[in-house]
Parts: structure tokens; C-alpha cells; sequence
């Protein structure tokens, strides 16, 4: 039988291309259809809005460095924070919001395996995708269990005003440590500092940046929050303390390189009896409620804010705004607002 939402036109963002540099609209493709049919034991979503990752660029390289690949041809992989609009599965009821993993387009036929119920009395639905979603909770984790920072202790955030440092430095601010933060501009730098607490923050396009670091940390780095690599992790890798971490989040400024380059200072971790450890968020799914309970109570006494940055359009324009992430455009989480969201 039919539902009548195969009226509505879904727009479906396809890659087209291997990218080569930051990816833009010349690589992707947008294709449109009806919306699909809600089948028995699933539910039929209108997408409300789409986080813009970073790794993304990683996953549309010709390689296996990463856990998923997209290949020429294939839907761009993306989570939607979107509303039920029918539904055929029990347990969830039409206006529920939801996030729904089916891919960057308009409306999700999916069963209960790529669903997760968003209770945005704790925090709005764009942040499920952010600060509240596995951005924030990579933070989270990240500093609780991993890293562990105790008062008196520095920690380094690059990538500082993205989606993931946004939380980190808020993190480890709470754990008591020092928390200097990296990140592209003036007006960035300013934010951290008076938005979100940062103690220090380098605008790391400052030709002296380093100096500025070094004078910022006399007791060096005990911890280095990675999420760009490149020359910004290997100048910071001299200052890293005795017995420091550095934990590789992320490599934002290697994603788009032809050839990836590691750290030529990593002789200082030997010096240091320092470490890298690798980490990835997928190892917590299991506590992922937890962490946004505590996570919730912080947002609630005001101790914790989760930035959004919205730009508005359509799934069309997915490409542009993905670009614009590379640049730098971005205070917290960058998200596609769909038109269904207004
Ligand atoms: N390990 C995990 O489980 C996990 C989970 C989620 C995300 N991640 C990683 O965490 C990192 C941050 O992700 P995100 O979603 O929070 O992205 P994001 O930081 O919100 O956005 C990317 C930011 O990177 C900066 N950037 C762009 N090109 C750069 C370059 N060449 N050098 C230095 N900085 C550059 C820009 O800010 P500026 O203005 O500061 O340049 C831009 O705003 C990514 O590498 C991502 O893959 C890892």
C-alpha cells in the first residue's frame, strides 16, 4: 500500500569523484527521487539536519585508512537529526527525533540497527550531531578515560574551535588542567578565550606561533590533543613533557594530501618517555547514555556550552558546506540545516 510520502522529492547526494585537494561540489553529484517507502519493522525519517565531518575527506580517498569507505557512485555516508514522519516499528511513534545513519539525502527508510532516540529536552537536535553527539563525545572520552588531565597539569587542544576541540578544551577545563588551544584566526582565538574558557589560545597562522606556545606552556605539554597533524603536531612535539601523551584524535591536514606525512620530532617522545596513542570513538558505543548524562548535568549547571554552526540549504548543497569546513569557517560544529528543520 502506498504511503503517500513517495510524493515528496528526496534529493540524494552521490560522490562522483575521487577528490583531489579540499573536496567541493565539482566531486559530488545530487540525484532526486521519490522518497522511499516505509517498510514493515522500520520508520520513515525527514532528515532536519546533517553534521559536517572532517573525515570525511579521509573516507573519500582512494585507500583503507579508515574504518568505511565511500567509492565513486556511492551515497555520501552521513547521519541525519531528523523527525519520524511514519512509522512501521514498534516502539517509535510518529514526531519522535531521532538520528537515522542512511546516508546524506532527505528522507530514511531504516529499522531500529540505524536508529537512536534523541531527547532534545537534554540538548537541542543539531547537537546530537555535535557537541552532544560523537563529536562532544569524543571529547568526552577521549579526556575522561583516556587522557585523564589532573589540576596543574597542560593540555593542548589543535583544532581547538572545531566540533571535537570545542568540547575538549571545555573537558579539560573542567578536570582542573591548563588548557591551551590552536586554532586559524584572530576572531577564533578570542572565542576560545571568552566563550569557552580556553586559558590561551595561538592563532597557529601567526608566523611565530611556536614562540607564542612555548611561552604559553613553561612547564610544557602533558598532554597534546591531536586532531590536525601535519606541521601544527610537529613543532608542538618538542615541547611535550616527561612522561606526556599525545593522542592522535585526528589528522584534518592530511586528509586532502596526496601523500600523508608523519612527525619529524617524534625523537622528543623518546627524550620525554612520551607516547602517541592512537584512539577512536567507536570503542565506547557501549557507554555512550553515560556520557551524555554526565554531559547533560554539566549543560545544565552551565558548565558546559555545545556550539553549533549552522549554514542553511539543502542536501544540494552538502558539497559547499563541506568546503567551507576545510577553510576554517567554523566556531563548533558546522551542521547543514534542511529546509524541513524551519
Ligand atoms: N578518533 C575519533 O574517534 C574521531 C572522532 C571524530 C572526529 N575525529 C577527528 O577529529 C578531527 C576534528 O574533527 P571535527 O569534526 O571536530 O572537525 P572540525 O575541527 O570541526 O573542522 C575542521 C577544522 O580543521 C581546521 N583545519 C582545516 N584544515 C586545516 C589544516 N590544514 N591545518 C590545521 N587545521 C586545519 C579548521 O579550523 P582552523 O580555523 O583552526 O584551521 C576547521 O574548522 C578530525 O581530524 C576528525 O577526523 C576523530
Amino acid at each position: 500500500m502506498s504511503s503517500g510520502q513517495n510524493e515528496k522529492i528526496n534529493q540524494q547526494l552521490f560522490l562522483k569523484q575521487v577528490p583531489t585537494g579540499i573536496a567541493g561540489p565539482e566531486d559530488f553529484e545530487t540525484k532526486e527521487s521519490p522518497a522511499p517507502e516505509c517498510g514493515n519493522g522500520q520508520v520513515l525519517v525527514e532528515s532536519h539536519y546533517f553534521g559536517l565531518d572532517a573525515a570525511l575527506r579521509l573516507i573519500v580517498r582512494d585507500s583503507d585508512e579508515f574504518l568505511f569507505r565511500v567509492r565513486p557512485g556511492d551515497l555520501v555516508r552521513g547521519t541525519a537529526a531528523g523527525r519520524v514522519i511514519e512509522s512501521k516499528l514498534s516502539g517509535y511513534e510518529v514526531g519522535e527525533y531521532v538520528l537515522a545513519s542512511g546516508g546524506v539525502q532527505n528522507f530514511i527508510a531504516c529499522g531500529p540497527g540505524e536508529l537512536e532516540r534523541c531527547d532534545v529536552s537534554q540538548a537541542p537536535l543539531e547537537a546530537w550531531l555535535g557537541g552532544f553527539g560523537v563529536s562532544g563525545l569524543t571529547a568526552y572520552f577521549a579526556l575522561i578515560k583516556e587522557c585523564k588531565p589532573q589540576p596543574g597539569q597542560t593540555v593542548l587542544v589543535n583544532g581547538a574551535a572545531g566540533a571535537v576541540g570545542s568540547i575538549a578544551g571545555q573537558i579539560a577545563k573542567l578536570a582542573g588542567a591548563t588548557v591551551i588551544g590552536l586554532t586559524g584566526s584572530e576572531e577564533k582565538c578570542d572565542w576560545l578565550v571568552n566563550e569557552l574558557g580556553y586559558d590561551i589560545a595561538i592563532n597557529y597562522k601567526d608566523s611565530d606561533w611556536y614562540d607564542q606556545l612555548v611561552t604559553a606552556a613553561p612547564d610544557r605539554l602533558d598532554f597534546i590533543f591531536d586532531n590536525v597533524g601535519g606541521e601544527v603536531l610537529d613543532l608542538s612535539l618538542k615541547l611535550i613533557a616527561m612522561r606526556g601523551t599525545v593522542l592522535l584524535c585526528g589528522s584534518t591536514s592530511q586528509y586532502a594530501q596526496e601523500e600523508m606525512r608523519g612527525p619529524d620530532n617524534y625523537i622528543w617522545l623518546g627524550t620525554m618517555r612520551a607516547r602517541m596513542q592512537g584512539y577512536v570513538i567507536f570503542d565506547y558505543v557501549d557507554q555512550y547514555e553515560e556520557a551524555r548524562t554526565q554531559m547533560a548535568g554539566w549543560i545544565k549547571d552551565g558548565k558546559l556550552k555545545i556550539p553549533s554552526f549552522a549554514v542553511s540549504g539543502d542536501v544540494c548543497d552538502f558539497p559547499e558546506a563541506f568546503k567551507q569546513l576545510y577553510e576554517g569557517k567554523n566556531l563548533g560544529k558546522m551542521v547543514l540545516k534542511l529546509p524541513a528543520a524551519i
